[in-house]
Order: C-alpha cells, then sequence, then structure tokens
C-alpha cells in the first residue's frame, strides 16, 4: 500500500465549502505544479491533489512507460495505475477528502482513464484532455454515471479522433455519463478548453461533496 509519501505531490486544502477534491494529473515532462492554476481556475475553492509521474522517460517526468508514441506498455500502465490509486486513497484519508474528480491532461488523462477503468471507486468523475484509449482490450468496469468529460483536439497529431472515440465509445459502455467535445485545436490545451472545463464543473453542483 502507497502512502501520501510515495508520490512527490502538492496539496491545496479548500478554501470554499461542499466542492469535490480535484486529482490533478499532468503531461509527459510536467510536474505537480503545472495544473494548479488550471485548478483554481476551473474549480475556486476546490481542494487540490497533484502528485507528480514517477516514471522517467529521458528526464522527464510521467505517469507510466511507453514503448512509442501512442504505444503503452500496459504491464506498467496497469501496476503504476494501482500505485496511483492507492496513493489517492491513502491522501484521501491523509487529508480528509471524499473521491477526487480527476482533471489529466495528455499522459495524465490517460492514467486518470485507466484509473476510471481499473480502480472505478477512487474517482467520483473525471476530466480528460486529450486522452487516448489506455488499452488495446480494456477492462470491464462498472462506472454507473460517473460523470466524464473528454475534450479532444480535432487536429491533434497524437491523438487520432477515432481513439478518443473509442475511449468515450468505452466509459460510456462501462455506464459513465461521458460528454465527448472536439476542439478546433491541436494537442496542446487552449482557451476554449477552459471555457468547456469551467462550464461542465458549473453545471454540476450535484458533485458536491
Ligand atoms: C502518452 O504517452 O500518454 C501519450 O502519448 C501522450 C503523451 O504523453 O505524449
Amino acid at each position: 500500500m502507497s502512502t501520501p509519501e510515495t508520490f512527490i505531490h502538492r496539496f491545496e486544502p479548500a478554501t470554499a465549502p461542499g466542492l469535490p477534491p480535484l486529482l490533478l494529473l499532468h503531461g509527459t515532462g510536467g510536474d505537480e505544479n503545472d495544473l494548479l492554476p488550471l485548478g483554481h481556475s476551473v474549480a475556486p475553492g476546490a481542494a487540490l491533489l497533484s502528485p507528480r509521474g514517477r516514471t522517467l522517460e529521458a528526464g522527464m517526468p510521467r505517469f507510466f512507460r511507453r514503448l512509442a508514441e501512442g504505444v503503452f506498455d500496459e504491464d506498467d500502465l496497469r501496476r503504476r495505475t494501482h500505485e496511483l490509486a492507492d496513493f489517492v486513497e491513502q491522501a484521501r484519508a491523509e487529508y480528509g477528502l471524499p473521491a477526487p474528480i480527476a482533471l489529466g491532461f495528455s499522459n495524465g488523462a490517460n492514467i486518470a482513464a485507466a484509473m476510471l477503468l481499473l480502480r472505478p471507486e477512487a474517482l467520483s468523475g473525471a476530466v480528460l484532455l486529450r486522452a487516448m484509449s489506455p488499452f488495446v482490450k480494456p477492462p470491464v468496469a462498472a462506472l454507473t454515471a460517473k460523470p466524464v468529460l473528454i475534450v479532444s483536439g480535432s487536429f491533434d497529431p497524437i491523438i487520432p479522433e477515432e481513439n478518443a472515440a473509442r475511449l468515450a465509445a468505452t466509459l460510456g459502455g462501462a455506464g459513465a455519463a461521458v460528454e465527448h467535445r472536439s476542439l478546433p485545436t491541436g494537442h496542446g490545451l487552449s482557451q476554449a478548453d477552459l471555457g468547456l472545463v469551467r462550464d461542465w464543473f458549473a453545471q454540476r453542483p450535484a458533485l458536491a461533496a
């Protein structure tokens, strides 16, 4: 079992009551500081839990190993997903948090998608920015009504539209309440992403803990 110390992380307690905490998961080469401003901006006042990925690729932190761009080491992904879900469990006990909503970008969105499929109890929902299907053959999961927002870029050179659509179908097929939006942009985040994510949170008072 991991302890919160297993992952270098930042934790910022809630400053407003009744909001679900966010689990912030950075992209390749990022760290625990990257998504804090995004978290503050889309869910002001929510507690923020932001770990740094423990895998290094040419010195760049990631959440799991890949064999090539878009080709994942699925054994490592499974192991790392459980490790991260254990960390979340421990951090919840340590900081007194309900199950968080993951807010992940790219590699961070991919491990969030894997966590939904392998450890659904670890998350109360997820926002997946530039995510792809983490498993070639996804495990069967029960995601009954868990809210999930997927935001893709229709000119993303890393993630084919078909792949993101497959992820939406997998999560929807498992029972999640999936909203999949595609923006006319590439892999990087844009102002339009921010607007979509902010609206998604604003429309979900029922997510409040
Ligand atoms: C991944 O490896 O998770 C995806 O290819 C996205 C990336 O991190 O570049």
